[in-house]
């Protein structure tokens, strides 16, 4: 049985009997196989899975598409019921933010300021604070996050060790469709021949990784990838391509590393990322 809760006194009431280890998968709705999969990886770890669903406007700039972003949620709590989520919290905007927009707001510091940050100014203020929250009101011992969208898993993991919050972070793998494309809410936005260009992403990361299998150095990695999204002609534009360490600092020389992509097609952001291995320099 999935309790659906509307209000943060109706989340605490159903929490409040729990016992055992306690999972939290946080969504926005329009629930896909990348959610599944971390639903699926809360249910295997924890006793009590619960999963938020909330647009967080907090997170959506003033051009952005917060009014037609999809909101799908009888199919949204079919997808948790067959997951086997124990409590869906799906609270509107005046439950989250009673005292209207806060005031005060996590910094998420130079790490937010790069990559989707410089596109999406103020984006991270609004992810962090709203994972804060919920991380108050749930108190979880792990939550789950994608790590398609890696950026925001690295600052929520740097959130918990910063401010010493008492919560696992759990990653998961990206899920992607047969072709490459990696699964995003946003996909159903992509028309007729988009979807063909949004393959740009995914195809200059698997360049990119390919290089670095074969050994060769970073500049020459992301040179690879940079001429794979080149060369596809679906009309995808690049907003970065990047080489970061895991911890998404710059320059990384040898050993684990990931690339990170964004880009526009049509109106539609995406974006993507793959972890590789960087061979260690000869000279
Ligand atoms: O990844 C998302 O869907 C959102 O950024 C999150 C973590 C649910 C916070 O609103």
């Amino acid at each position: 049985m999935t309790d659906v809760l509307r209000t943060r006194a109706e989340l605490a009431a159903a929490l409040g009997p729990a016992t055992g280890r306690v999972g939290l998968v946080m969504t926005m709705g329009a629930l896909h196989a990348g959610h599944e999969a971390l639903l699926v990886a809360a249910r295997e770890r924890a006793d009590l899975v619960v999963a938020t669903i909330f647009v967080n406007p907090l997170q959506f700039g003033p051009n952005e598409d917060l009014d037609r972003y999809p909101r799908t949620f009888e199919a949204d709590l079919k997808i948790c019921r067959a997951a086997g989520v124990d409590l869906v919290y799906a609270p509107g905007p005046a439950e989250v933010y009673p005292a209207g927009d806060p005031l005060v707001r996590v910094d998420p510091g130079p790490l937010g300021a790069q990559l989707e940050g410089a596109s999406r100014p103020g984006f991270f203020h609004g992810v962090l604070t709203v994972v804060l929250k919920m991380f108050n009101l749930v108190s979880p011992d792990y939550a789950f996050f994608g790590e398609k969208d890696y950026q925001q898993l690295a600052l929520v993991r740097r959130m918990v060790r910063d401010l010493d919050l008492d919560v696992e972070i759990v990653g998961v793998p990206t899920v992607r469709e047969p072709d490459g494309l990696a699964l995003s809410s946003r996909n159903r936005y992509l028309a007729g021949l988009e979807r063909q260009g949004a393959l740009a992403l995914s195809t200059a990361l698997r360049a990119g990784a390919d290089a670095a299998t074969r050994g060769l150095d970073p500049a020459a990695v992301l040179a690879a990838a940079q001429r794979a999204f080149d060369a596809d002609q679906g009309g995808a534009r690049l907003d970065y391509l990047v080489l970061t360490d895991p911890e998404l600092r710059p320059d990384p020389v040898a050993g684990p590393a990931r690339l990170l992509v964004a880009g526009w097609v049509g109106d539609t952001r995406l974006i993507d990322n793959i972890g590789l291995r960087l061979a260690a320099a000869t000279s």
